[in-house]
C-alpha cells in the first residue's frame, strides 16, 4: 500500500461538469492524488482550460464536450473508453443547473430543463459506468446532490426535487451493486451553499428579491460559503479505497448547515 493517505495512481476517472465550480475542482483534485481524469462538460473550452492546468500541474488529463442529457453522446463516450481505458474506476456526476420556479402552471419547462441534466443526465452516466465497473466488479460512483433535497424548496422546487431524486437513485444503485455481489461503491455528497457561478447566479435572484447578499446568507445560515475544494476533498475521499466501507451514503458537506 502507498505511503500516501489516498493515492489514485493508475485509476481512471470520469467528471462531468468538469469545466467550472466543483465539478472542476473534483478533476484538479482527483488528478492530483494520481487519477487519470477525462474532464466532461457541454462547455468544452472550459473543460480543455481546466484539463490544462491539471496537465501543467504535472497531472494527467484530457478533456471532451458532452451534453449529458444526450444518450448518443453518452454511447460515444462509452466507445471511447471502451478503446482508450478499458475500464472506469470513478465516475462523477457533478453537472447540474439551478433555476427558480415554484409549484404552478408555468413551471413545467423549468422542470423539465431541471429533471432533464440534473437527474437524467446522472442516470445516463451511472448506467454507462455501471456497464464498465460490473464488468470489473469494482468501481466508485459519486453524485452530486444538494442539501436543497432535504427541504422543501420554495422558489427552486424543481432543483430541490431532482437532488432528492439523485440521492434516491443513488441508494438504490447501491444496494443493487451489493446485491449483486459486485464491490461497487455508489455514493452521494449534499454541498451546502459554495462559490461557484451557479452560486453567484442564485445570489442576483436573491439579491433582487430578499435585499442583499446577508440576507441570502442568513437563509442559508452556515456562516459562510464553501469553498468548491472543500466539497471536491469529501468526493476524492468517498471516490478512494479510504471509504470501502461507504455505501449507499449520502453525506452533507454543508458546515452545519442542515443540521
Ligand atoms: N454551488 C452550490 O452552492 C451548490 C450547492 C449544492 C449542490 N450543488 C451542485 O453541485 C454541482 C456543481 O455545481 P456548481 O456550483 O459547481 O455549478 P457551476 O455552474 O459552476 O458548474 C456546473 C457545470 O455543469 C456544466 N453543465 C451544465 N449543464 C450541462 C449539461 N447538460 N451537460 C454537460 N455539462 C453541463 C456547466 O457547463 C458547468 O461547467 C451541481 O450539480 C449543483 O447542483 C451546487
Amino acid at each position: 500500500m502507498s505511503d500516501k493517505w489516498i493515492d489514485l495512481t493508475g485509476r481512471n476517472a470520469l467528471v462531468t461538469g468538469a469545466a467550472a465550480g466543483i465539478g472542476r475542482a473534483t478533476a484538479l483534485a482527483l488528478a492530483e492524488r494520481g487519477a487519470e481524469v477525462l474532464l466532461l462538460d457541454r462547455d468544452g473550452a472550459g473543460a480543455e482550460l481546466a484539463a490544462a492546468a491539471i496537465a501543467d500541474a504535472g497531472g494527467k488529463a484530457s478533456a471532451r464536450a458532452i451534453d449529458v442529457t444526450s444518450q448518443q453522446e453518452w454511447d460515444g463516450l462509452g466507445d471511447w473508453v471502451a478503446e482508450k481505458w478499458g475500464r472506469i474506476d470513478i465516475h462523477v456526476n457533478c453537472a447540474g443547473i439551478a433555476r427558480f420556479d415554484r409549484v404552478d402552471d408555468a413551471m413545467f419547462d423549468t422542470y423539465r430543463e431541471v429533471f432533464a441534466i440534473n437527474v437524467e443526465g446522472s442516470l445516463l452516466g451511472m448506467a454507462m459506468a455501471l456497464r464498465f465497473m460490473r464488468e470489473a466488479g469494482a468501481g466508485a460512483i459519486v453524485n452530486v446532490s444538494s442539501t436543497a433535497s432535504l427541504k422543501g424548496n420554495p422558489g427552486m422546487a424543481s432543483y430541490g426535487a431532482s437532488k432528492a431524486a439523485i440521492a434516491h437513485f443513488t441508494r438504490s444503485a447501491a444496494l443493487e451493486c451489493n446485491r449483486a455481489g459486485t464491490d461497487i461503491r455508489v455514493n452521494s455528497v449534499m454541498p451546502g451553499f459554495t462559490e461557484t457561478a451557479m452560486a453567484q447566479q442564485i445570489y442576483d435572484q436573491f439579491d433582487a428579491k430578499m435585499g442583499g447578499r446577508e440576507a441570502t446568507m442568513k437563509v442559508f445560515s452556515s456562516g459562510r460559503s464553501a469553498r468548491p475544494e472543500e466539497i471536491a476533498d469529501l468526493i476524492v475521499y468517498l471516490a478512494s479505497d479510504r471509504a470501502s466501507f461507504i455505501s449507499g451514503s449520502v453525506i452533507a458537506c454543508d458546515r452545519a448547515q442542515s443540521a
